[in-house]
């Protein structure tokens, strides 16, 4: 009975102290777009994919489809579970900003996280029988498309995966106890697959799947879960194998390098992970001095592909071999206890809401000149004349 009480009072105390002294202050989330169909990128190397001439009307390639639609729009509503009350009822141009790379999936997708973060409040209410109201998302300006990487192009950061590949000892051991699953692979897709390629058609194969189409048989063994699934996952942790490779961890490579012979059979960007911690912070630096128009901004929203969350958990040094699953989104908090400022970082995963744990800070709530310290390596000045 005694002990009853006595553990009731101690979590209650825990409670009290957690919710009184901590003050959320601001939240950026970084979301990959909803499920998709099929993209082009990939249909040069897969030849032999036997829906080579599908459309998937009406999304279309690479387009969004209803379920990727609900999965982005049930972000929204998480988000509304979780910080509704602290971010308000209205949406307010001058609290909440979404963000999106140049691409109709994402730019949907964060429309849908809007649509259900902010429903229509009373006074925002235009329409009785419409639950939605309009949201401005912002493509990403030029100056900053370095985040996307949409145009820019890092030659270096090309370079460096491959002489990784070719001279790091743990990865030429690796591929060479794949080399018979990549024969294996290349015999079936009708080019060589490598690792990057491996990634890629494990990507297709998903995507396939949403669309409920039957794949073919040399699939069952390794699809969707087992090898192909294990290759795809690393291929970003290759992608951010190194503070170099995570600095630069941008540009688009280009197939040709591996596939000679195929013209730029595949274009696919990447981000700067170490540009993404420099957005955070610069937010953050901006709404702790409160300069010009973003200071009340408390709430960020960017959408975004899954090797934009991947390359940011590997910058955090965190990162997991696994492909982030449409709708995942890792969630930065600037919290303010007593009168210190704390960063804590959270990653949702197929619904599934994970605390962080930065390696190097003690408490899930790492202090905000920790984590700049930590990280202050990872943010290159001028990432263009370094490529
Ligand atoms: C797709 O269309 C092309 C051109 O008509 C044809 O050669 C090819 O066999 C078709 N592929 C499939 C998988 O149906
Ligand atoms: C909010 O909207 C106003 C009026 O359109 C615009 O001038 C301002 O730039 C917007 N604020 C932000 C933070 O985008
Ligand atoms: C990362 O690997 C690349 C390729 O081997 C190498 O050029 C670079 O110096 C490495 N960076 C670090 C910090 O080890
Ligand atoms: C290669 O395969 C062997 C046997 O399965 C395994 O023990 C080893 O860890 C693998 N090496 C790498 C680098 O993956
Ligand atoms: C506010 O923070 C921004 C971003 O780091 C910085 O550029 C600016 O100089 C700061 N302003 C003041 C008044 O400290």
């Amino acid at each position: 009975m005694t002990a009853l009480v006595l553990l009731g009072f101690v979590s209650l105390a825990s409670f009290f102290v957690d919710s009184s002294a901590r003050e959320l202050k601001m939240i950026q989330v970084m979301f990959r777009h909803g499920d998709r169909a099929p993209t082009t990128a990939v249909k040069e190397i897969y030849p032999l994919d036997p829906y080579a001439n599908e459309t998937w009307y009406p999304e279309g390639w690479g387009g969004l489809t209803n379920v990727g639609k609900r999965r982005a729009y049930e972000l929204g509503l998480f988000l509304r579970s979780r910080y509704g009350d602290w971010l308000g009822n209205e949406y307010l141009n001058q609290t909440s900003q979404f963000r999106s790379s140049n691409v109709d999936r994402v730019i949907m997708s964060a429309q849908l996280l809007a649509a259900g973060l902010y429903p229509p409040h009373k006074i925002q209410r235009w329409d009785p029988m419409l639950n939605w109201q309009p949201i401005p998302v912002h493509l990403i300006s030029d100056s900053k498309n370095i985040l996307y990487s949409l145009k820019f192009t890092c030659p270096k950061y090309e370079a460096m995966r491959n002489e990784l590949e070719n001279t790091d000892e743990h990865l030429v051991r690796r591929a060479e106890n794949f080399t018979d699953f990549f024969q294996f692979l290349s015999r079936h897709v009708g080019t060589k697959v490598g690792q990057q390629e491996a990634n890629e058609i494990y990507e297709q194969l998903y995507a396939e799947m949403g669309e409920h189409v039957k794949l073919p048989e040399w699939t069952e063994e390794i699809f969707p879960n087992g090898k192909l699934r294990d290759v795809a996952g690393y291929d970003y942790v290759i992608q951010s194998y190194n503070k170099s490779m995570i600095q630069l961890n941008g540009g688009s490579y280009v197939q040709n390098a591996i596939l000679p012979g195929v013209s730029a059979a595949l274009i696919v960007t990447r981000v700067f992970s170490g540009q993404w911690i420099r957005e955070w912070l610069e937010n953050v630096d901006n709404y702790l001095n409160g300069s010009s128009l973003s200071g009340n901004q408390i709430g960020y929203f960017y959408g975004g592909h899954e090797y934009n969350l991947a390359s940011i958990l590997a910058a955090l040094g965190v990162f997991k071999p696994h492909v982030p699953y449409y709708s995942s989104a890792v969630i930065f908090e600037l919290s303010k206890i007593d009168d210190e400022h704390f960063v804590k970082v959270l990653y949702r995963n197929r619904g599934n809401l994970m605390k962080i744990h930065l390696p190097d800070c003690q408490s899930f709530h790492c202090p905000l000149d920790t984590f700049r310290e930590l990280y202050s390596d990872v943010i290159l000045d001028d990432p263009y004349t370094y490529c």
